[in-house]
């Protein structure tokens, strides 16, 4: 039957591991709602447009064809035709993103999408920013993960062979746009269990929310 994941959280903080994994063991579909923010700030640079000029990102937003797959296995994104996969993690566009996931008309296109997907596929382990909150407010299981500054940001740079120092800065900047903008903040849902992963490793959490969803 139907199972909805919301799997929220900062960056650093596991999701996109742990979504990916408990995808795959439970046979589910998984949806990585942080590329397609990604994907649409690829397209908004690539036309040379300023990601600070809200209605001109709005405009790119509606008019681009945006392609993500579910494959817990193989993730992929799409624009337009064109696999973005691996430039959406660019520091250009990670630069970028947050100043595109402000605008509303952007959250409304990728809300949207977002939804059609879930009620289409049935059974998806979801990750994001607000799907808890905004997206799957219905979902059967909620999750928030947290960890330290420190821990979130060792993980990072050493997932992008980056400098210490300036992850930290840009987690520390992107958790402060992200959680103080109009429209969808990272917040933690009401009837999210919050999971701290400073201290456990990939599998331990997985193994803890097959247990909440077994039981
Ligand atoms: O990979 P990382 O955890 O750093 O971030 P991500 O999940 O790829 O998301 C990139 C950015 O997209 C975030 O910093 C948010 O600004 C935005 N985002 C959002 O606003 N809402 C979501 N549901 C997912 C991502």
């Amino acid at each position: 039957g139907r199972c909805v994941v919301a799997v929220d959280g900062p960056s650093g903080s596991g999701k996109s591991t742990v979504s990916r994994r408990l995808a795959a063991t439970l046979g589910a579909q998984y949806l990585d709602t942080g590329a397609m923010y990604r994907a649409v700030t690829w397209a908004v640079l690539t036309s040379g447009i300023d990601p600070h000029d809200a209605e001109a990102v709005a405009k790119v937003a509606g008019e681009l064809d945006l392609d993500v797959g579910t494959d817990p296995t193989e993730p992929h994104v799409c624009v337009d035709g064109t696999p973005v996969d691996r430039a959406i993690r660019g520091p250009e566009v990670t630069a970028a993103v947050s100043a595109v996931a402000a605008v509303p008309w952007v959250r409304q296109l990728l809300v949207a999408q977002q939804r059609k997907i879930i009620a289409a596929v049935g059974r998806i382990v979801v990750e994001g920013r607000d799907i808890g909150t905004v997206v799957a407010p219905d979902a059967e299981l909620k999750v928030y993960l947290t960890a330290s500054a420190d821990a979130r940001a060792r993980r990072r740079s050493a997932e992008n062979a980056a400098d210490l120092v300036a992850t930290a800065a840009d987690l520390d900047r992107r958790d402060r746009l992200d959680s103080t903008r109009a429209a969808d903040p990272l917040q933690q849902a009401a009837d999210a269990v919050v999971l701290d992963t400073t201290e456990l490793g990939i599998d331990e959490v997985v193994a803890r929310l097959r247990g909440m969803l077994d039981g």
